[in-house]
């Protein structure tokens, strides 16, 4: 898919934009702070209709807009070219009464859900704190594979926004325990809906991770010139399938359960963990057990690169990760998603450089930002449609 116009009112430093874009390449070059990153994190938010990072949406209203109106407002519009055909997908956001937020999706003109959302836009977003995706807390972990699911996969939206919600209730329960006696049968009522729900978005968590494992191996030995092997390894919290941290041998494939072991089986093992772990939950008030308690791992050569790799290498790891979820969007939905790569050379040594230039050369529609255009070489930059950006102007050079 294309996008063939962006246009954005009160977006972050944007007042006004109204952008044309080309299939292909596309360079967005300009200084700090001009508005680089804000451009395509508007880009993701007409895809996924929130910021990323979970940034509030309040921050994505432009500033000044605050000081013009009492309810102030922004709309994000983008005229995309799919497969099926022309599509207009439009988001506005409007502080209202009180500091809440109104947020509106429009889909071909009409009111749609969030969750309709899905498969209209795929995108895939690299930006330069990703890195600490391999580094950081398991909880970014988990949101990078609920973003990349949640655009492809409306079943797993649907089981991950049950499970949260009986996850939220039941902890407030659990809240309750520490002061009162609660009856089990109250927990049970939270468990019936949280336990479908959690199996359903753990198989597809690690089905997922199984498959960008696969198809980010190849891309990752090629950006490392061959001298590293990628594993990314689901960690789920408490299906017995988990494997103990020693057993990553190379080619271990955990993108499945255990022989023979299906949705029910794990179910029970589910509702066995909570169980055993009764006792401490009423005593710790919150709920131990479960996907929201997943993680995954980056291995490179049979080391960990979470705890032990160096900044190049979690960036290389990163990335082999993104390109590979460009492939594996695609397999998804049977469309090509739009690949945004911010500051995407930085820290790169000139060999990975040069690999994944080659690699997103003859994309689909990729947009890349620079503060130097100086970085890309001559070739790359010919083939691009190039842009600057200066205090939320765009200009098209070439
Ligand atoms: N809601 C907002 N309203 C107005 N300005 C904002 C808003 N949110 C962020 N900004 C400002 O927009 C400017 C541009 O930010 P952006 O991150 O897009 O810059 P950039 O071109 O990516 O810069 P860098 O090269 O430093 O990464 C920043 O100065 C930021 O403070
Ligand atoms: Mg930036």
């Amino acid at each position: 898919m294309i996008i063939r116009h962006l246009a954005l009112t009160n977006v972050r430093l944007y007042a006004r934009l109204e952008l044309d874009l080309p299939g292909g390449l596309s360079i967005i070059q300009g200084d700090n702070a001009q508005g680089k990153t804000s451009l395509l994190e508007a880009i993701y938010y007409l895809a996924t209709s929130h910021s990323p990072h979970g940034t509030s949406d309040r921050h994505v209203i432009r500033w000044g807009a605050e000081e013009e109106a009492p309810y102030p407002y922004a709309i994000l519009k983008a005229d995309l070219q799919r497969r099926d055909g022309l599509h207009l997908l439009e988001i506005g956001i409007q502080r209202a009464e009180g500091n809440r937020m109104r947020k509106e999706i429009r889909i071909d003109h009409i009111n749609r859900r969030g969750i309709d959302l899905v498969g209209q836009l795929a995108v895939v977003l690299f930006l330069p704190g990703d890195v600490d995706l391999v580094s950081g807390a398991p909880v970014l972990r988990r949101d990078y594979l609920d973003d990349a699911l949640s655009q492809v996969d409306a079943g797993y939206v649907h089981s991950l926004d049950q499970y949260n919600r009986a996850l939220t209730q039941r902890n407030a329960l659990l809240r309750q325990a520490q002061e009162r006696r609660i009856d089990p049968d109250e927990l049970e009522v939270w468990n019936d809906q949280m336990v479908p729900a959690g199996v359903d978005v753990a198989l597809k968590r690690r089905e997922a991770v199984g498959q960008l494992t696969r198809m980010a191996a190849p891309v990752h030995r090629e950006l490392s010139g061959n001298r590293e092997y990628l594993q990314i390894v689901y960690q789920p919290n408490f299906d017995p399938a988990a494997p103990p941290a020693a057993t990553y041998q190379m080619g271990l494939d955990n993108s499945r359960p255990p022989d023979g072991m299906d949705s029910a089986d794990l179910q029970t093992a589910f509702r066995a963990a909570l169980a055993e772990r009764q006792r401490d939950e009423m005593a710790r008030g919150m709920t131990l057990v479960g996907p929201h308690r997943d993680d995954m791992r980056f291995i490179a050569n049979g080391i960990d690169l979470g705890e032990f790799g160096s900044r190049g290498q979690q960036r290389t790891a990163v990335l082999a990760l993104k390109l590979a979820e460009v492939n594996w969007m695609r397999e998804r939905i049977g469309d090509e998603p739009v690949l945004l790569l911010d500051e995407v050379l930085a820290e790169l040594d000139p060999g990975r450089r040069q690999s994944l230039l080659t690699r997103i050369s003859d994309s689909h529609q990729t947009i890349v930002t620079t503060t130097d255009i100086n970085r890309f070489d001559q070739d790359f930059v010919r083939k691009a449609a190039v842009f600057t950006v200066n205090g939320g102007i765009v200009k098209r050079e070439t």
